[in-house]
C-alpha cells in the first residue's frame, strides 16, 4: 500500500505538515508506504488549457504536460490514499494548491459525459485545511466552498474526507509582529488544547483511508 502527502502550504513544519505527517504516520501504522510532497519545492503551472486529455484516440486520466509535477501525478494514481493539505488563504486554498487541483482533476472530468469516470482505480482522499478563523466563522463561511473543492476528488473513485483545524498558531513568537487582531494567549491555548485533537484526527484519518485499500 501507498500514501502521499502534497503539502500545499510553503512553510514546512507547521501547521499543514504537522496534519499531514501525523497522516501519513496513521497510513504507516497500518503497513504503507509513504511520501511527503512540497508543493513549494517544485516548478509547475496549473493547466494550460492544450487539452492533450480531451484529445480523440488520446483521452488520458492524466496530465500531459512535463513539468516537475508529472512523476508527482504518476506516483498519485498508483497509490491507495492521498492527502493533500492547505492553509486557507483570503477564504479558499493556496495558489500552489489550485494550480495543483486544476492539474489532477481536469484530466479525470470527461467532456463527453460528466457523470463517465475516466479511471477506474480506488484512490482514498483526505482533505486538510488550516486556518486563522475560528471554527463557527468556518462553518458558517468557508465550510461549503471549501468542501466543493474536494468535489473533484470523488473521480479517484474512493472515499473523500474533509478535515478543518481552525485558530492555529501563526507565529513563533507574536511580540515581533504586527498581531493585534489576534489574541495570542487563546491561539496559545488552542494550540495547546485543540491542535493535539486535530493531529490525533489526522492519525485516524490517515489509518481509516489507507485500509480501506488494503485487500489482505
Ligand atoms: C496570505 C495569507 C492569507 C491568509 N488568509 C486567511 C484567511 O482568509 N482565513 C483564515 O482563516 N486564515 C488565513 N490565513 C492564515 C493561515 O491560513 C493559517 O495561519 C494557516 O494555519 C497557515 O498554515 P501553515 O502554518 O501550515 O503555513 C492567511 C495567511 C496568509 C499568509
Amino acid at each position: 500500500m501507498k500514501a502521499i502527502a502534497i503539502n500545499g502550504s510553503p512553510r514546512k513544519g507547521w501547521n499543514t505538515e504537522k496534519l499531514l505527517k501525523e497522516a501519513l504516520r496513521g497510513a504507516e501504522s497500518v503497513g504503507a508506504e509513504t511520501k511527503l510532497v512540497q508543493l513549494y519545492d517544485l516548478n509547475y503551472t496549473g493547466c494550460k488549457s492544450c487539452f492533450a486529455c480531451k484529445r480523440q484516440g488520446a483521452e488520458s486520466y492524466q496530465c500531459a504536460l512535463k513539468d516537475d509535477l508529472a512523476i508527482v501525478i504518476e506516483e498519485i494514481f498508483n497509490a491507495d490514499a492521498l492527502f493533500l493539505g492547505s492553509p486557507i488563504y483570503f477564504g479558499d486554498i493556496t495558489g500552489q494548491m489550485v494550480c495543483f487541483i486544476e492539474r489532477l482533476g481536469f484530466p479525470l472530468l470527461s467532456y463527453d459525459d460528466y457523470t463517465k469516470r475516466l479511471f477506474d482505480g480506488k484512490i482514498n482522499a483526505g482533505l486538510f485545511f488550516t486556518m486563522n478563523a475560528p471554527e463557527a466563522f468556518y462553518k458558517s463561511n468557508m465550510e461549503q466552498s471549501l468542501k466543493n473543492r474536494a468535489g473533484i476528488l470523488q473521480r479517484l473513485g474512493g472515499t473523500v474526507e474533509v478535515y478543518a483545524a481552525h485558530d492555529t498558531y501563526q507565529f513563533s513568537d507574536y511580540s515581533k509582529y504586527h498581531t493585534g487582531i489576534f489574541d495570542e494567549v487563546h491561539k496559545r491555548k488552542v494550540r495547546e488544547e485543540q491542535f493535539p485533537n486535530d493531529m490525533e484526527a489526522a492519525y485516524e484519518i490517515g489509518c481509516r483511508l489507507t485500509s480501506l485499500n488494503n485487500k489482505f
